[in-house]
């Protein structure tokens, strides 16, 4: 696989795991993150070998944030040019065909909190500490927390979490519908793994469409939203996926999947 300074990009059969790769200052997301951490997620939405994409952080953090010391000299021009790229990186993480798990392993703060909210699944050691901590900053959350936060858990909670700035734990994300699981902290990348090996299992295709009906769903009316599920439903009908699929059952075997 390719190599990046801030990160790393490994196989593990038909998963790839991205790691940010900056131990010491927490892996703090820095302009060279985020333009590697895009490369990266790009390079694996072209890569049909790759049946899912784990993200998780080296050392004590899955991310601790944006890199406050590069921040702290940005013009609002520049400042631009940063959330930009940030939510370029977020929207290629939300939209790539494969699903994405996001290994929370420690603080998940700011920006590492907008990475995990733009990955399909988040399941979180249980040590792990969650927050949106930038108004002490003096700004609001730049990568996509404002919005994507409160269509999981609602308005109300973010505001409570931006406002006051206060970190949480793994069971008080999972209560609010932030993240899918919680597991002891040894058991995290196992939990993961298997559940990777779990969706590489299924048709691919009908992983892909499946992801798009939800994503794109929420961004619609429900008639609009149900209509595209019929629509998409019969595309699956024309896939080689769905012939072995089914061709399987009915013989009784395990499903061979091309992907096509
Ligand atoms: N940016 C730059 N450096 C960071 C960082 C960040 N977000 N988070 C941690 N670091 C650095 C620290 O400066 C420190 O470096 P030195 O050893 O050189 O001093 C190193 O990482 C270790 O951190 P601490 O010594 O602070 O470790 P701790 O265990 O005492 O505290 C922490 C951990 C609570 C996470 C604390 O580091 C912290 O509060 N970090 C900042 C978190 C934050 O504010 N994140 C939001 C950033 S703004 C943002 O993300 C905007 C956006 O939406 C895009």
């Amino acid at each position: 696989m390719k190599t990046y300074t801030t990160l790393t990009l490994e196989r593990d059969g038909q998963t790839a795991i991205l790691t940010f790769n900056r131990p010491k200052v927490l892996n703090a997301l820095n302009t060279m993150v985020a333009t590697e951490g895009l490369d990266a997620v790009q390079t694996i939405g072209n890569d049909p070998a790759v049946r899912v994409l784990i993200l998780t952080g080296a050392g004590r953090a899955f991310v601790a944030g944006a890199d406050i010391a590069e921040m702290e000299n940005k013009t609002p021009e520049e400042a631009r040019i940063y959330s930009e790229l940030g939510h370029r990186f977020m929207n290629t993480l939300q939209d790539l065909p494969q699903p994405v798990i996001a290994a929370v392993n420690g603080f998940c703060l700011g920006g590492g909190l907008e990475v995990a909210l733009a990955c399909d699944i988040r399941i979180a050691a249980a040590s792990a500490q969650f927050g949106l901590p930038e108004t002490i900053l003096g700004i609001i959350p730049g990568w996509g927390a404002t919005q994507r936060t409160a269509r999981l858990a609602g308005a109300a909670k973010t505001k409570e979490m931006i406002f006051t700035g206060r970190r949480f734990s793994s069971a008080e994300a999972l209560d609010m519908g932030l993240i899918n699981r919680v597991v002891p902290d040894g058991e995290l990348m196992d939990t993961v793994r298997a559940t990777a090996a779990l969706m590489c299992r299924q048709g691919q295709t009908a992983l892909r469409h499946a992801k798009k009906v939800i994503n794109q769903g929420l961004d619609l009316s429900l008639a609009e939203a149900l209509r595209l599920e019929i629509d998409t439903f019969v595309t699956c009908f024309d896939t080689d996926d769905r012939r072995e699929g089914m061709r399987a059952f009915v013989e009784k075997r395990k499903p061979k999947f091309s992907g096509r």
